[in-house]
């Protein structure tokens, strides 16, 4: 091989030149400002982009981050902020796109989605204008995350006609960018999720990228963009050679989670973080999610030192057995009210309900109405507290620690086994994010050459 690889030139020139970024590498949104301002300013200044983690935050939080990147980054400097779906409220969806629009974020990641929504269409159609030369120009930026094909397909499509429609007539969008929405693809960049920290269907990387690769053709052949979406992958990657192999399986971009955790950067607790850089690969567990309670979905957390993953699934259970609280025999209800929760079920309603009545009126009401609703949001209480115990490193809540984490933290704490990385306090997002697209370059380049020696051996 006469030119060596460089990082550089990993994955896709487009997608580095449309973001103004160094290297075609993402760090995803952490929800609740785990992915913090301090990370995205730094990532941004080493021009690499990355998410703030708006999931979970009000949007005075939002808005104030958003305020301090912006002020901290100069304006060339890559930053983008989560979207998420909300199954639950969908009007803090809508309020969150009311915000990115009107501070002008123009680049998000967009996650949870089943189907697009008004919210994000309104986001991606918004300012839409035809160039000089005729070319249809989307302003506002979007990197889908999905991890099954109908999923991916709707990111890969125009925007829903439907949807278009809906917004012109309620004159959410201009008559000009309602024609020009069917130019374009909902996201310029979707990323193939695999199984990964935080909420997961468990996809196999192997399987899944090259599908969503596939898919991106069709679409391609079938819409005939100017520019094709790009695929790019995550899920495990934590090491130089997993992004050496998303980068030939095809993938255009690569995006990292977990590991951006347990750096000095991320906003969560030093016991959090502690507890993260002594995990291994085997140290994580699927349990159910919080925030989807009832409708089965599961995230993966860190199972090594705490009992949250046990606790989560018994909650579950608890669930699935009974449909009123009324209902629990005396033991459950002192093993919650004792162990779990340390207040009574009654305090929990009381918090639960003064939160609702505040954020979704209507969902306290449903509940209200359906015993087995109450029982779930009360249940569901002990998910919000032991994020908050993780967030806040409250040593005597320890065990209730719910840490969102996948095996590419301790693929990662492997590879730095015996450097100065070893220490959370040594992590930095940008200097990781060096060292893997430095270090996945050089391991490309020793594969090629040794495949290549094999080659020449066998054919001269
Ligand atoms: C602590 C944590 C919180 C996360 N929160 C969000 C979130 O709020 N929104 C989102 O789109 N993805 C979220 N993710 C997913 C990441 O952005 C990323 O897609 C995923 O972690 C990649 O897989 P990996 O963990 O195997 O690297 C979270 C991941 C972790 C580890």
């Amino acid at each position: 091989m006469s030119v060596p690889i460089v990082p550089e030139a990993l994955g896709s020139r487009t997608f580095r030149q449309q973001h103004q970024v160094k290297y075609a590498y993402v760090a995803g949104a952490m929800a609740k400002g785990v992915a913090s301002p301090e990370l995205v300013i730094r990532m941004g200044r080493a021009r690499l982009l990355s998410y703030y983690g708006s999931g979970g935050q009000r949007l005075e939080v939002i808005a104030a981050a958003i305020t301090r990147i912006r002020t901290e980054l100069q304006p060339d400097q890559p930053y983008g902020v989560n979207l998420l779906h909300n199954l639950l409220m969908p009007e803090l969806e809508e309020r969150t796109v009311d915000l990115l629009l009107q501070q002008e974020v123009r680049e998000i990641e967009a996650a949870a989605y089943i189907h697009p929504t008004p919210a994000l269409v309104r986001y991606r159609v918004n300012g839409l204008y035809r160039d000089a030369q005729g070319a249809v120009i989307a302003p506002n930026r979007v990197l889908g995350k999905a991890s099954r094909p109908e999923v991916a397909q709707q990111f890969l499509a125009p925007p829903p006609a439907e949807i278009v429609a809906a917004l012109r007539a309620t004159g959410c969008i201009t008559a000009a960018e309602a024609e020009l929405a069917s130019c374009i693809p909902l996201a310029d960049d979707l990323c193939a999720e695999a199984d990964s920290g935080g909420h997961t269907d468990r996809a196999v990387a192997y399987a899944l990228i090259p599908t969503f690769l596939r898919l991106r053709d069709r679409a391609q052949a079938e819409y005939r963009y100017l520019q094709p979406p790009r695929i790019g992958g995550a899920g495990g990657l934590g090491t130089p050679e997993s992004i050496a192999a998303a980068f030939m399986l095809g993938c255009e971009f690569v995006l990292t989670g977990s590991i951006n955790q347990c750096t000095v950067e991320a906003g969560t607790s030093a016991a959090v973080k502690e507890l993260l850089a002594a995990a291994d690969i085997q140290d994580t567990d699927l349990c159910p999610a919080g925030d989807m309670f009832e409708i089965g979905a599961k995230v993966q957390v860190l199972k090594k030192g705490v009992l949250f993953p046990v606790r989560a699934n018994k909650l579950y259970e608890i669930y699935r057995r009974y449909d009123t609280l009324e209902q629990l025999d005396s033991a459950t209800r002192r093993l919650l009210e004792e162990k779990y929760f340390e207040r009574s079920c009654e305090a929990v309603w009381a918090e639960t309900r003064d939160y609702y009545a505040q954020a979704a009126p209507a969902e306290l009401e449903r509940a209200e109405r359906a015993p087995k609703q109450k029982l779930a949001m009360i249940l569901r209480w002990y998910f919000v507290r032991a994020n908050r115990l993780a967030l806040s490193g409250d040593p005597a809540g320890r065990v209730d620690y719910q840490i969102h984490c996948g095996p590419a933290m301790g693929a990662f704490n492997q590879w730095v086994r015996d450097t100065p990385l070893a220490d959370w306090r040594n992590r930095h997002v940008d200097d990781i994010a060096e060292r893997l697209m430095r270090e996945a370059a050089a391991l490309l380049n020793a594969r090629l050459a040794a495949l290549q020696t094999a080659s020449q051996e066998l054919t001269s």
